[in-house]
């Protein structure tokens, strides 16, 4: 034996699945840094559902989109809220959350005591301002398990839409959507709440939904049959 070789620690080779781990990872943050190249994003989205399938189970979709758009998404929520524009920047949204197909969720206003409420006066983006005139943007969170039905609108004043609420198609949202409620109509109202308290609070203590859908797979009856109360 050579000092050489001797003297050389000895470290075990990473075994294969920590190596295509650490490959994937390298993969995937190389795609995030591409997304900030606007004509290469369809090519990054195309490679991220070829290596993590589709976005409702891609974690790298959403470290996109908070990166990017200043939008977090749970884990397991679908639709339209991974189209650009369609959320506005500080909207966390939680898991297995739907989000339907014209959906608009915005978080500002243009200030409405200027002469005018073009953003050409108010927003730096055009040049013209060195800050930002008028409101900040304001934070809005989702819950878990929300529906938000087709062209459904939630305006800049909504802190808060509660778990498991759902959101009536068409509905124009102004005010705090509760956990389970239904509401409906422009300006939203409350019509009523998908389950009695009793069953609410059951299952606002169990959050089933911070389980991964893996986990959940062995329940399914659970989630596929009619719950009473
Ligand atoms: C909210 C929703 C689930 C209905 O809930 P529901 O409790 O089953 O309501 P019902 O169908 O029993 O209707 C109850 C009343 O609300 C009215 N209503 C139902 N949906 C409404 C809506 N989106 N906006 C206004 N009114 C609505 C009904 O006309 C009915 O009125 P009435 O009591 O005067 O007859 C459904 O209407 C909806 O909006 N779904 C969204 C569908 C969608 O966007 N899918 C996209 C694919 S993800």
């Amino acid at each position: 034996m050579t000092e050489t070789t001797a003297t050389r620690p000895v470290t075990a080779p990473p075994s294969q699945p920590e190596v295509r781990t650490e490959r994937r990872t390298a993969i995937t943050d190389a795609l995030v840094r591409l997304y900030a190249i606007r004509r290469l994003r369809p090519l990054v989205l195309w490679m991220l559902r070829r290596l993590e399938g589709d976005a409702y189970k891609s974690p790298t979709i959403r470290t996109i989109f908070a990166r990017y758009w200043g939008v977090e998404i749970g884990m397991y929520t679908i639709g339209a809220c991974f189209e650009p524009w369609v959320v506005d920047p500080k909207t966390k949204i939680g898991r297995y959350c739907s989000i339907a197909h014209g959906v608009r969720i915005i978080n500002g206003n243009h200030p409405l005591g200027l002469k005018s409420t073009n953003a050409v006066f108010h927003n730096p983006m055009f040049g013209l301002c060195d800050d930002w005139i008028g409101d900040e943007l304001n934070a809005l969170e989702i819950g878990n398990d929300v529906w938000i039905g087709a062209n459904a609108v939630i305006l800049p004043e909504v802190t808060r839409v509660g778990h498991g609420a759902v959101i009536g198609a068409g509905a124009v949202v102004s005010k705090d959507v509760p956990d389970y409620g239904v509401v409906l109509g422009n300006p939203a109202r409350l019509v009523k709440k998908r389950f009695s308290d009793e069953t609410i609070a059951a299952l606002l203590e169990e959050r089933w939904w911070d389980q991964d859908l893996e986990d959940l797979t062995h329940r399914l009856p659970e989630f596929q049959n009619y719950l009473g109360g």
